[in-house]
């Protein structure tokens, strides 16, 4: 019976096949160990002259790292493996032997990985990450289907920016000019006030010439958008899915993120609610903490890592000034000088998880002023504010970065390990 390495425990002292590639392999004595991984799990394989017969044993020398091969062979327990069982090798059938793998157990430098990174997923610690990244979209999806949220896709080729236009990707539409999309949120405020509770998930374009540990130029964002919210309302939900998030993670993910080396115990110590700190409140403790930011400028990645390396919990930033935020938020009522936004930031100084985080103008002449300020062409807007025209109502939502939160999650420094192919400043091959 063929069967998954993942699955082998519910087959002790039966005889399985495993369709796998070789991962490492040692001898001792007269004993040989082939350590097979499949994608679902790595286990050994234990061969014996005996047992296995001269020509199963014999074919231990040829197999190299990353040749692809069958074993068949007797499941038994082994406490002192991480799987908990090995396989007593009885028959090999070699599918393809593997001539020269680039990517050796030695270190490599980071160029050589992401020129083989087609190769390079197969790494343990690479497998985990996308592993946990694929836990986290599935959280994330679980807390907003099973909380009243339709999904809603949002198109990828658009005539208008949401984001600033400085970093659209330009296509061309036949005779006219497309952008890639930068958000689904415009989309997705639409989509609110016909479903109430909405999201969108999906890749996310920007031409950003920003070389960090926390900018792809690709990446995929979810994006809730809810009719007549209130910016609490969005705190909360906010909070909300994180935690889902973290729960499922350390439910389900804990062995990978023990092998990353993550501190599982401070994520597991996390727990609502998360502090919120007024965008003033911030500014004064980065004064105190060193900064010369000033008010009423950006916060930008060097701030965020110097204000959450305070922090042991995502901390939530609200109230920032209206003159540096996107078009389409909402002031305070009471001071038209902060705007009705947030943003989650990740503690240990990973910074920005969550972001744009606001209420929406819903006043068509405000949206209308804002368009003009900030030089967007109106025509292209027309449909948006119809959405003011025709039962506005308070509304809002905001984007989950998913490699940012996977990035954080996992421990890891860099944003390109978070995603399987990433789209970097001056990258992207394969
Ligand atoms: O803060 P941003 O730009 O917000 C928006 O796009 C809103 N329109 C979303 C909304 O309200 N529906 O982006 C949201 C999140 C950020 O907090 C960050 O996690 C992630 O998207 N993000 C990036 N992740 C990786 N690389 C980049 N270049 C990113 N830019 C934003
Ligand atoms: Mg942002």
């Amino acid at each position: 019976m063929v069967v998954d390495v993942i699955e082998v425990g519910r087959h002790v002292g039966e005889e399985v096949t495993i369709k796998g590639w070789l991962y490492n392999k040692r001898s001792s004595g007269k004993i040989r160990f082939l350590l097979v991984r499949d994608g679902t799990a790595v286990i050994q394989c234990v061969l014996s002259r005996q047992d296995a017969g001269d020509a199963v044993f014999d074919s231990f020398d040829r197999l190299t790292q990353e040749s692809s091969l069958i074993v068949r062979g007797v499941v038994s327990e082994d406490a002192r493996s991480p799987l908990g069982y090995e396989l007593q090798a009885k028959g090999i059938e070699i599918v393809q032997i593997a001539d020269g793998y680039p990517i050796s157990p030695q270190e490599h430098g980071t160029a050589f990985l992401m020129d083989h990174r087609h190769l390079w997923l197969r790494s343990s610690q690479q497998h985990a990450i996308l592993k946990v990244r694929h836990e986290v979209i599935r959280a994330i999806r679980e807390y907003f289907d099973d909380n009243g949220f339709v999904l809603i896709d949002a198109p990828i080729l658009t005539p208008n920016a949401c984001e600033g236009t400085t970093t659209l990707f330009e296509t061309k539409y036949f005779d006219s000019k497309a952008y890639l999309s930068q958000s689904g949120q415009l989309y997705m405020e639409a989509a609110c006030m016909a479903f109430k509770k909405v999201y969108c998930f999906g890749p996310t374009f920007r031409a950003e010439k920003s070389k960090t540990r926390r900018h792809l130029i690709e990446f995929w964002m979810v994006e809730p958008e809810v009719a007549y919210a209130t910016l609490d309302d969005i705190i909360d939900l906010e909070e909300g899915v994180t935690l889902h998030v973290l729960k499922r993670v350390l439910g389900g993910r804990r062995a990978e993120l023990e092998l990353l080396g993550r501190d599982v115990d401070l994520l597991e110590s996390i727990a609502g609610p998360f502090p919120r700190y007024t965008y003033t409140e911030v500014v004064e403790m980065l004064g105190k903490l060193g900064s010369s930011v000033k008010w009423g400028d950006d916060l930008g990645g060097d701030e965020e890592t110097v204000l959450t390396e305070q922090f042991k919990t995502p901390i939530f930033v609200h109230h920032y000034p209206t003159e540096s935020t996107s078009f389409y938020i909402e002031p305070d009522p009471e001071n038209g000088e902060l705007s009705q936004s947030v943003d989650l930031l990740a503690p240990e100084g990973y910074g920005e998880i969550i972001g744009g985080g606001s209420l929406r103008i819903s006043s068509l002449e405000l949206l209308e002023k804002r368009i003009e300020e900030h030089a967007l062409p109106r025509e292209i807007f027309e449909w948006y504010l119809d959405l003011r025209r025709y039962g506005s109502v308070p509304h809002g939502g905001f984007g989950v970065g998913v490699e940012r939160l996977v990035r954080w999650i996992c421990g890891r420094k860099h944003i390109r390990e978070t995603i399987p192919f990433p789209r970097l400043l001056g990258r992207m091959y394969p």
